[in-house]
Protein backbone atom coordinates (compact mmCIF):
# COMPACT_ATOMS: atom_id res chain seq x y z
CA UNK A 1 0.00 0.00 0.00
CA UNK A 2 1.73 3.65 -0.94
CA UNK A 3 2.57 5.82 2.17
CA UNK A 4 -0.29 8.38 2.67
CA UNK A 5 0.08 11.84 2.85
CA UNK A 6 -2.21 14.48 3.38
CA UNK A 7 -1.52 17.97 2.09
CA UNK A 8 -2.90 21.39 4.02
CA UNK A 9 -1.86 23.58 0.95
CA UNK A 10 -2.35 26.96 3.11
CA UNK A 11 -3.02 30.72 2.43
CA UNK A 12 -1.46 33.24 0.54
CA UNK A 13 2.25 32.02 0.06
CA UNK A 14 1.13 28.55 1.38
CA UNK A 15 0.07 27.24 -2.34
CA UNK A 16 2.99 28.84 -4.08
CA UNK A 17 5.63 26.82 -1.77
CA UNK A 18 3.97 23.54 -1.52
CA UNK A 19 3.96 23.31 -5.09
CA UNK A 20 7.60 23.41 -4.75
CA UNK A 21 7.90 20.79 -2.27
CA UNK A 22 5.32 18.09 -4.04
CA UNK A 23 7.37 19.11 -7.50
CA UNK A 24 10.82 18.00 -5.40
CA UNK A 25 8.83 15.03 -3.80
CA UNK A 26 8.37 13.75 -7.09
CA UNK A 27 11.26 14.45 -8.15
CA UNK A 28 13.42 12.14 -5.77
CA UNK A 29 11.11 9.92 -5.52
CA UNK A 30 10.66 9.21 -9.29
CA UNK A 31 13.35 6.57 -9.96
CA UNK A 32 12.84 5.10 -5.83
CA UNK A 33 11.04 2.19 -4.45
CA UNK A 34 8.85 4.79 -1.92
CA UNK A 35 5.02 5.13 -3.54
CA UNK A 36 2.81 7.85 -2.05
CA UNK A 37 -0.42 9.45 -2.44
CA UNK A 38 -1.42 12.50 -1.73
CA UNK A 39 -5.08 13.55 -0.74
CA UNK A 40 -5.73 17.49 -0.37
CA UNK A 41 -7.79 18.59 2.40
CA UNK A 42 -9.12 21.87 3.64
CA UNK A 43 -7.93 23.75 6.09
CA UNK A 44 -6.99 27.37 7.41
CA UNK A 45 -8.16 30.51 5.20
CA UNK A 46 -9.13 28.57 2.62
CA UNK A 47 -11.26 25.90 4.30
CA UNK A 48 -12.94 29.17 6.26
CA UNK A 49 -13.86 30.10 2.12
CA UNK A 50 -14.91 26.47 1.47
CA UNK A 51 -16.92 25.83 4.50
CA UNK A 52 -17.05 28.30 7.07
CA UNK A 53 -14.67 26.54 9.56
CA UNK A 54 -10.84 26.37 9.72
CA UNK A 55 -10.41 22.85 10.56
CA UNK A 56 -13.66 20.54 8.96
CA UNK A 57 -14.02 17.41 11.08
CA UNK A 58 -13.15 16.03 7.94
CA UNK A 59 -9.68 17.11 7.67
CA UNK A 60 -8.90 16.14 11.30
CA UNK A 61 -10.04 12.48 9.84
CA UNK A 62 -7.81 12.24 7.00
CA UNK A 63 -5.29 13.35 8.62
CA UNK A 64 -5.22 11.21 11.29
CA UNK A 65 -5.25 8.17 8.74
CA UNK A 66 -2.41 9.14 6.74
CA UNK A 67 0.80 8.31 7.22
CA UNK A 68 2.20 12.02 7.78
CA UNK A 69 0.80 15.30 7.14
CA UNK A 70 2.49 18.50 5.49
CA UNK A 71 1.45 21.59 6.04
CA UNK A 72 2.18 25.07 4.51
CA UNK A 73 1.56 28.60 6.38
CA UNK A 74 -1.85 29.81 7.05
CA UNK A 75 -3.72 33.07 8.13
CA UNK A 76 -3.75 36.21 6.40
CA UNK A 77 -5.54 39.90 6.48
CA UNK A 78 -8.31 38.42 4.95
CA UNK A 79 -9.14 36.37 7.61
CA UNK A 80 -8.09 38.43 10.34
CA UNK A 81 -12.00 39.90 11.40
CA UNK A 82 -13.20 36.45 11.31
CA UNK A 83 -15.18 34.94 14.72
CA UNK A 84 -12.58 31.89 14.27
CA UNK A 85 -9.40 32.79 12.53
CA UNK A 86 -7.27 30.54 10.65
CA UNK A 87 -4.56 30.28 13.36
CA UNK A 88 -7.58 28.54 15.76
CA UNK A 89 -7.54 25.77 13.18
CA UNK A 90 -3.61 25.61 13.20
CA UNK A 91 -3.69 24.95 16.89
CA UNK A 92 -6.71 23.15 16.98
CA UNK A 93 -4.75 20.20 14.68
CA UNK A 94 -2.08 19.95 16.74
CA UNK A 95 -4.42 19.71 19.87
CA UNK A 96 -6.37 16.79 17.61
CA UNK A 97 -3.20 15.12 16.31
CA UNK A 98 -1.23 15.25 19.78
CA UNK A 99 1.09 16.53 18.26
CA UNK A 100 3.30 17.83 21.68
CA UNK A 101 6.49 18.34 20.59
CA UNK A 102 8.25 20.64 17.92
CA UNK A 103 11.23 19.81 16.49
CA UNK A 104 12.74 23.03 14.76
CA UNK A 105 16.54 23.14 13.93
CA UNK A 106 18.84 25.75 12.60
CA UNK A 107 21.72 24.89 10.40
CA UNK A 108 24.37 26.88 8.94
CA UNK A 109 26.02 24.64 6.86
CA UNK A 110 29.52 26.15 5.03
CA UNK A 111 27.65 27.24 2.02
CA UNK A 112 25.01 28.81 4.16
CA UNK A 113 27.51 31.05 6.32
CA UNK A 114 27.79 33.76 3.67
CA UNK A 115 23.70 34.39 4.46
CA UNK A 116 23.96 34.72 7.74
CA UNK A 117 23.56 38.34 8.92
CA UNK A 118 26.15 37.80 11.61
CA UNK A 119 29.41 39.01 11.03
CA UNK A 120 31.16 36.55 12.88
CA UNK A 121 29.52 33.36 12.09
CA UNK A 122 31.10 29.65 12.37
CA UNK A 123 28.78 26.72 11.32
CA UNK A 124 25.60 26.14 13.82
CA UNK A 125 23.62 22.98 14.09
CA UNK A 126 21.35 23.15 17.09
CA UNK A 127 17.37 22.17 17.00
CA UNK A 128 14.56 23.99 19.38
CA UNK A 129 12.11 21.73 20.85
CA UNK A 130 9.04 23.27 21.81
CA UNK A 131 6.20 22.11 23.65
CA UNK A 132 3.51 22.82 21.72
CA UNK A 133 0.00 22.03 22.83
CA UNK A 134 0.06 23.12 26.30
CA UNK A 135 0.93 26.51 28.35
CA UNK A 136 -0.45 29.99 27.76
CA UNK A 137 -1.33 29.24 23.64
CA UNK A 138 -4.25 26.73 25.58
CA UNK A 139 -4.39 27.74 29.31
CA UNK A 140 -7.92 28.51 30.77
CA UNK A 141 -9.26 30.65 31.82
CA UNK A 142 -8.67 33.07 28.98
CA UNK A 143 -10.81 36.11 28.39
CA UNK A 144 -10.57 39.72 27.08
CA UNK A 145 -13.05 42.69 28.77
CA UNK A 146 -13.38 45.71 28.76
CA UNK A 147 -11.19 47.00 31.18
CA UNK A 148 -9.05 44.45 31.41
CA UNK A 149 -7.88 40.54 29.61
CA UNK A 150 -6.01 37.57 30.74
CA UNK A 151 -4.62 34.66 29.79
CA UNK A 152 -3.20 31.73 31.82
CA UNK A 153 -0.23 29.81 31.87
CA UNK A 154 -0.42 25.87 32.79
CA UNK A 155 1.67 23.23 33.07
CA UNK A 156 1.03 19.90 34.16
CA UNK A 157 4.06 17.26 34.64
CA UNK A 158 2.84 14.94 32.15
CA UNK A 159 3.06 17.85 29.48
CA UNK A 160 6.86 18.61 30.41
CA UNK A 161 7.56 15.23 30.91
CA UNK A 162 7.11 13.90 27.73
CA UNK A 163 8.21 16.56 25.86
CA UNK A 164 11.21 16.72 27.87
CA UNK A 165 11.88 13.09 27.03
CA UNK A 166 11.75 13.56 23.28
CA UNK A 167 14.51 16.69 23.84
CA UNK A 168 16.88 14.00 25.97
CA UNK A 169 16.65 11.41 23.55
CA UNK A 170 17.01 13.61 20.72
CA UNK A 171 20.43 14.89 22.17
CA UNK A 172 21.89 11.11 22.64
CA UNK A 173 21.40 11.29 19.28
CA UNK A 174 23.46 14.39 18.28
CA UNK A 175 25.91 16.51 20.85
CA UNK A 176 24.77 15.38 24.30
CA UNK A 177 23.94 18.48 25.37
CA UNK A 178 20.09 19.79 26.46
CA UNK A 179 19.69 23.45 27.50
CA UNK A 180 16.37 24.12 29.04
CA UNK A 181 14.90 27.59 28.30
CA UNK A 182 13.22 29.00 30.92
CA UNK A 183 12.21 32.19 33.39
CA UNK A 184 12.16 30.45 36.51
CA UNK A 185 13.43 33.52 38.25
CA UNK A 186 9.77 35.33 37.83
CA UNK A 187 7.38 31.98 36.59
CA UNK A 188 5.74 29.38 38.87
CA UNK A 189 5.98 27.22 35.51
CA UNK A 190 9.22 27.74 34.89
CA UNK A 191 10.42 26.89 38.56
CA UNK A 192 8.28 23.69 37.66
CA UNK A 193 10.09 22.72 34.48
CA UNK A 194 13.63 23.04 36.17
CA UNK A 195 12.53 20.37 38.89
CA UNK A 196 11.24 17.99 36.11
CA UNK A 197 13.94 18.64 34.00
CA UNK A 198 16.60 18.32 36.72
CA UNK A 199 14.84 15.20 38.19
CA UNK A 200 14.52 13.27 34.61
CA UNK A 201 17.98 14.30 33.62
CA UNK A 202 19.50 11.69 36.31
CA UNK A 203 18.14 9.02 33.82
CA UNK A 204 20.56 10.29 31.27
CA UNK A 205 23.81 10.65 32.30
CA UNK A 206 25.30 10.95 29.07
CA UNK A 207 23.92 14.21 28.30
CA UNK A 208 24.92 17.56 29.70
CA UNK A 209 21.89 19.73 31.33
CA UNK A 210 22.34 23.64 31.44
CA UNK A 211 19.84 26.25 31.98
CA UNK A 212 19.06 29.51 30.46
CA UNK A 213 16.85 32.51 30.92
CA UNK A 214 14.92 33.26 27.95
CA UNK A 215 16.20 36.84 27.66
CA UNK A 216 19.83 35.63 28.15
CA UNK A 217 19.18 32.71 25.60
CA UNK A 218 18.12 35.68 22.73
CA UNK A 219 21.22 37.11 23.51
CA UNK A 220 23.29 34.13 23.09
CA UNK A 221 21.67 32.81 19.87
CA UNK A 222 23.04 35.93 18.21
CA UNK A 223 26.33 35.94 20.30
CA UNK A 224 27.42 32.75 20.46
CA UNK A 225 25.17 30.34 18.59
CA UNK A 226 27.28 27.03 17.72
CA UNK A 227 26.65 26.70 21.96
CA UNK A 228 23.60 25.01 21.55
CA UNK A 229 22.76 21.27 20.81
CA UNK A 230 18.83 20.86 21.83
CA UNK A 231 17.45 23.98 23.13
CA UNK A 232 14.14 22.44 25.52
CA UNK A 233 11.39 25.37 26.18
CA UNK A 234 7.87 25.88 26.10
CA UNK A 235 5.52 26.84 24.23
CA UNK A 236 5.22 30.38 23.88
CA UNK A 237 9.29 30.90 24.44
CA UNK A 238 9.98 28.58 21.63
CA UNK A 239 7.50 30.40 18.88
CA UNK A 240 9.65 33.35 19.35
CA UNK A 241 13.05 31.87 19.89
CA UNK A 242 12.60 30.01 16.59
CA UNK A 243 12.02 33.11 14.51
CA UNK A 244 15.18 34.88 15.59
CA UNK A 245 17.05 31.27 15.38
CA UNK A 246 15.83 31.18 11.54
CA UNK A 247 17.09 34.44 10.88
CA UNK A 248 20.69 34.01 11.64
CA UNK A 249 20.69 31.19 8.69
CA UNK A 250 19.94 34.60 6.41
CA UNK A 251 16.09 34.00 6.33
CA UNK A 252 13.20 32.88 8.00
CA UNK A 253 12.26 30.99 5.08
CA UNK A 254 14.24 28.34 5.43
CA UNK A 255 13.44 26.42 8.24
CA UNK A 256 11.53 23.34 8.18
CA UNK A 257 9.76 21.99 11.71
CA UNK A 258 8.02 18.45 12.36
CA UNK A 259 5.54 18.42 15.07
CA UNK A 260 4.92 14.80 16.66
CA UNK A 261 3.24 13.35 19.75
CA UNK A 262 3.13 9.41 20.89
CA UNK A 263 0.80 8.81 17.68
CA UNK A 264 2.37 7.31 14.68
CA UNK A 265 0.95 10.65 12.37
CA UNK A 266 3.48 13.47 12.63
CA UNK A 267 2.79 17.01 10.78
CA UNK A 268 5.90 18.36 8.50
CA UNK A 269 5.29 22.37 8.31
CA UNK A 270 7.70 25.55 7.58
CA UNK A 271 8.03 27.54 11.00
CA UNK A 272 7.26 30.62 9.23
CA UNK A 273 4.05 32.21 7.64
CA UNK A 274 1.71 32.90 4.95
CA UNK A 275 3.75 36.07 3.97
CA UNK A 276 1.07 38.06 2.81
CA UNK A 277 3.51 40.59 1.90
CA UNK A 278 4.98 38.76 -0.99
CA UNK A 279 2.02 36.47 -2.25
CA UNK A 280 1.26 36.28 -5.74
CA UNK A 281 4.77 37.59 -6.57
CA UNK A 282 6.29 34.09 -7.76
CA UNK A 283 9.20 34.58 -5.10
CA UNK A 284 8.48 33.22 -1.49
CA UNK A 285 11.79 31.04 -0.96
CA UNK A 286 10.50 27.55 -1.19
CA UNK A 287 13.78 25.62 0.85
CA UNK A 288 11.39 25.93 4.19
CA UNK A 289 8.95 23.40 2.49
CA UNK A 290 11.57 21.25 0.88
CA UNK A 291 13.22 21.09 3.90
CA UNK A 292 9.82 20.21 5.60
CA UNK A 293 9.62 17.37 2.91
CA UNK A 294 12.91 15.61 3.19
CA UNK A 295 12.63 16.12 7.68
CA UNK A 296 9.17 14.18 6.67
CA UNK A 297 10.65 11.30 4.24
CA UNK A 298 13.34 11.00 7.04
CA UNK A 299 11.38 10.87 10.22
CA UNK A 300 8.17 9.78 9.33
CA UNK A 301 9.18 7.00 6.69
CA UNK A 302 12.81 6.40 7.41
CA UNK A 303 14.11 7.22 4.12
CA UNK A 304 16.79 8.99 5.41
CA UNK A 305 18.61 8.49 1.25
CA UNK A 306 16.25 10.67 0.22
CA UNK A 307 16.14 13.17 2.67
CA UNK A 308 20.26 13.18 2.04
CA UNK A 309 19.58 13.83 -1.94
CA UNK A 310 17.15 16.66 -1.24
CA UNK A 311 19.50 18.59 1.22
CA UNK A 312 22.65 18.02 -1.08
CA UNK A 313 20.77 19.57 -3.92
CA UNK A 314 19.20 22.54 -1.74
CA UNK A 315 22.72 22.92 -0.87
CA UNK A 316 23.88 23.04 -4.26
CA UNK A 317 21.43 25.65 -4.99
CA UNK A 318 22.56 27.49 -2.44
CA UNK A 319 26.34 27.09 -3.29
CA UNK A 320 25.13 28.26 -7.12
CA UNK A 321 23.50 31.45 -5.78
CA UNK A 322 20.52 30.52 -6.93
CA UNK A 323 18.23 31.73 -4.35
CA UNK A 324 15.04 34.22 -3.73
CA UNK A 325 15.32 37.83 -2.93
CA UNK A 326 14.69 36.94 0.55
CA UNK A 327 18.54 35.53 0.90
CA UNK A 328 19.48 38.34 -1.31
CA UNK A 329 19.22 36.46 -4.70
CA UNK A 330 16.84 37.39 -7.64
CA UNK A 331 15.28 33.96 -8.58
CA UNK A 332 11.77 32.95 -8.93
CA UNK A 333 10.45 30.19 -6.36
CA UNK A 334 10.15 27.98 -9.51
CA UNK A 335 12.93 28.64 -10.68
CA UNK A 336 15.24 28.06 -7.26
CA UNK A 337 12.57 25.03 -7.46
CA UNK A 338 13.68 23.70 -10.84
CA UNK A 339 17.38 24.24 -9.73
CA UNK A 340 16.72 21.77 -6.73
CA UNK A 341 15.01 18.94 -8.91
CA UNK A 342 17.63 19.78 -11.75
CA UNK A 343 20.21 18.82 -8.90
CA UNK A 344 18.61 16.02 -7.90
CA UNK A 345 18.26 14.53 -10.86
CA UNK A 346 22.14 15.14 -11.91
CA UNK A 347 22.70 13.62 -9.03
CA UNK A 348 20.40 10.64 -9.49
CA UNK A 349 21.86 9.57 -12.82
CA UNK A 350 25.39 9.98 -11.48
CA UNK A 351 24.46 7.10 -8.82
CA UNK A 352 22.88 5.30 -12.09
CA UNK A 353 25.86 5.25 -14.37
CA UNK A 354 28.66 3.86 -11.16
P1 LIG B 1 5.43 35.64 8.27
O1 LIG B 1 6.28 34.57 8.79
O2 LIG B 1 4.35 35.26 7.32
O3 LIG B 1 6.31 36.78 7.57
C1 LIG B 1 7.34 37.49 8.24
C2 LIG B 1 8.31 38.05 7.20
O4 LIG B 1 9.09 36.95 6.67
C3 LIG B 1 7.61 38.70 6.02
O5 LIG B 1 8.34 39.80 5.59
C4 LIG B 1 7.64 37.62 4.94
O6 LIG B 1 7.64 38.09 3.63
C5 LIG B 1 8.94 36.86 5.28
N1 LIG B 1 8.85 35.45 4.87
C6 LIG B 1 8.22 34.45 5.54
N2 LIG B 1 8.32 33.30 4.86
C7 LIG B 1 9.02 33.58 3.74
C8 LIG B 1 9.46 32.80 2.63
N3 LIG B 1 9.20 31.48 2.53
N4 LIG B 1 10.15 33.40 1.66
C9 LIG B 1 10.46 34.71 1.75
N5 LIG B 1 10.09 35.50 2.77
C10 LIG B 1 9.37 34.93 3.75
O7 LIG B 1 4.80 36.38 9.55
P2 LIG B 1 3.62 37.46 9.68
O8 LIG B 1 3.68 38.41 8.52
O9 LIG B 1 3.74 37.98 11.03
O10 LIG B 1 2.28 36.62 9.59
C11 LIG B 1 1.49 36.48 8.40
C12 LIG B 1 0.36 35.49 8.68
O11 LIG B 1 0.87 34.17 8.86
C13 LIG B 1 -0.42 35.81 9.96
O12 LIG B 1 -1.78 35.58 9.69
C14 LIG B 1 0.13 34.81 10.96
O13 LIG B 1 -0.79 34.52 12.00
C15 LIG B 1 0.35 33.61 10.07
N6 LIG B 1 1.34 32.64 10.57
C16 LIG B 1 1.09 31.34 10.27
C17 LIG B 1 2.01 30.37 10.63
C18 LIG B 1 1.75 28.94 10.28
O14 LIG B 1 0.88 28.64 9.49
N7 LIG B 1 2.46 27.99 10.85
C19 LIG B 1 3.21 30.76 11.26
C20 LIG B 1 3.45 32.10 11.53
C21 LIG B 1 2.50 33.05 11.17
C1 LIG C 1 4.06 29.15 14.39
C2 LIG C 1 3.02 30.26 14.35
C3 LIG C 1 1.80 29.88 15.15
C4 LIG C 1 2.24 29.70 16.59
C5 LIG C 1 0.63 30.88 15.06
C6 LIG C 1 0.24 31.17 13.65
C7 LIG C 1 -0.57 30.39 15.83
O1 LIG C 1 3.56 31.48 14.75
O2 LIG C 1 3.75 28.02 13.97
O3 LIG C 1 5.18 29.42 14.80
O4 LIG C 1 2.36 30.69 17.34
O5 LIG C 1 2.48 28.56 16.99
MN1 LIG D 1 5.72 31.42 15.01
Amino acid sequence: MPNRITVLDGDYIGPEIMKAGLQVLAAVTKDSDFEYQITHAPFGGQAIDEVGEPLPQTTVDECKNSDAVLLSAIGGPKWDQCPKRPEQGLLAIRKALNLFANIRPTKISKAMMEYSPLKKISPVDFVIVRELTSGIYFGEPREKNADDAFDTMRYTKNEIKRVTKIAFEMAQGRNHKVTLVDKSNVLATSKFWREIVGEMAKQYPDVEVDYCYVDAAAMKIISNPAQFDVILTENLFGDILSDEAAQITGSLGTIPSMSKGDGQVALYEPIHGSAPDIAGKGIANPFSMINSVAMMLENSFGRKDLAIRIEDAVNQAVAAKVVTPDLGGNYQTQAVTNAVIQNIERVGVACQKQ
